[in-house]
């Protein structure tokens, strides 16, 4: 199936330059949605996930179907003033603008393998802190996966050392 076609290109949003990939077509239509989840679930499936792991909001969309799929919980990544008990907490850089991502302390048992979960990776700055939390936790990112990776921002020389899988390139 050629996922792309249910992605909507949106040029100069949110700001000008920016060319916004629009997932929620994909969403919205159930064989392509069910088709990006299974491919992740094969690929959650070969490296024995315990746990999916994703940062608000669209990391959500992408993991909670798959952690239902497995049988697995999922742990949520939030921006700073979400969760309401202990968390974990780090600042990171994004595409346009800076913020802090934060998960609860008990989220993950230590040696929990685990996969990070996101809609796209754009400069990396929102994986590369959603794996901080993990691993600050005990946790084992033992596999990333995106349904989108922005070939230009390279956010990819930061997951020089993890087990990366994206569906669609641009
Ligand atoms: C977007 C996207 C990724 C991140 C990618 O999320 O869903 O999480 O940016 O960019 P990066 O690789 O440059 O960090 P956003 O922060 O807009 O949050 P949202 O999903 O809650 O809208």
């Amino acid at each position: 199936m050629d996922l792309k076609q249910y992605v909507a290109i949106v040029p100069d949003w949110p700001k000008p330059g920016i060319t916004f990939k629009d997932i929620t077509p994909l969403m919205a239509n159930g064989e392509a949605y069910k088709y990006a989840t299974d491919q992740i679930v094969t690929y959650a499936r070969e490296r024995e996930i315990d746990l999916i792991v994703g940062p608000e909001a669209r990391g959500f969309i992408i993991g909670c179907p798959v952690a239902y799929s497995l049988g697995v919980g999922f742990a949520p990544v939030r921006k700073e003033g979400k969760l309401p008990r202990e968390t974990a907490k780090v600042d990171y850089g994004l595409e346009y603008g800076k913020d802090t991502l934060t998960i609860h302390k008990d989220a993950i048992k230590p040696g929990q393998r685990v996969l990070i979960t996101d809609d796209l990776l754009a400069t990396g700055g929102t994986i590369e802190a959603t794996i901080k939390l993990v691993e600050e936790l005990g946790g084992v990112v033992a596999g990333i996966a995106f349904l989108i990776e922005l070939t230009y921002l390279d956010g990819r020389s930061k997951l020089d050392n993890y087990d990366v899988l994206t569906l669609l390139e641009y």
